[in-house]
């Protein structure tokens, strides 16, 4: 299907997550506007609050390399149901995503479906609401 590169992608990156803790291992994997894949898993740690999730670890990838406009991400983990982003993850994505912006959520079989930023994080607090 359309964007089976990118849930593979996704899958592929999974196997280095780091989870001691919880054992789910989450892979993300960003397609730019400019055509340019950046992947990421998640990376838990003894102190657990300082685990970082899948997709934020792919998104920060993409915006340290001056990627700021996301054009596709998917997500996928080790779990019969579609994984979705966090809470915290939604609100990371708003950040360098559009309304044109597909979010592909997947389970471990490689099924998905397709979302936009609004469906999954409608009303968002942005930086239009900072009056700076
Ligand atoms: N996790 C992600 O990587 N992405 C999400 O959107 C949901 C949760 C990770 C964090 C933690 O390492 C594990 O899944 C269990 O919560």
């Amino acid at each position: 299907m359309k964007w089976d590169f990118l849930v593979d992608e996704a899958v592929k990156v999974k196997e280095h997550a780091y989870v001691p803790y919880s054992g789910f291992r989450v892979g993300a994997a960003v397609l730019t506007h400019s055509e340019k894949i950046y992947t990421g898993c998640n990376v838990e740690n003894a102190s657990y609050g300082a685990a970082i999730c899948a997709e934020r670890v792919a998104v920060t990838k993409a915006v340290s390399e001056g990627e700021t406009l996301i054009k596709a991400i998917a997500v996928t983990g080790d779990s019969d149901d579609i994984v979705f982003p966090c809470g915290i993850c939604r609100q990371v994505l708003t950040e360098f995503c559009n309304s044109e912006t597909v979010i592909i959520c997947s389970n471990k079989k490689g099924e998905y479906r397709e979302y936009k930023m609004e469906d999954i994080l409608p009303h968002p607090f942005s930086k239009a609401d900072l009056n700076i």
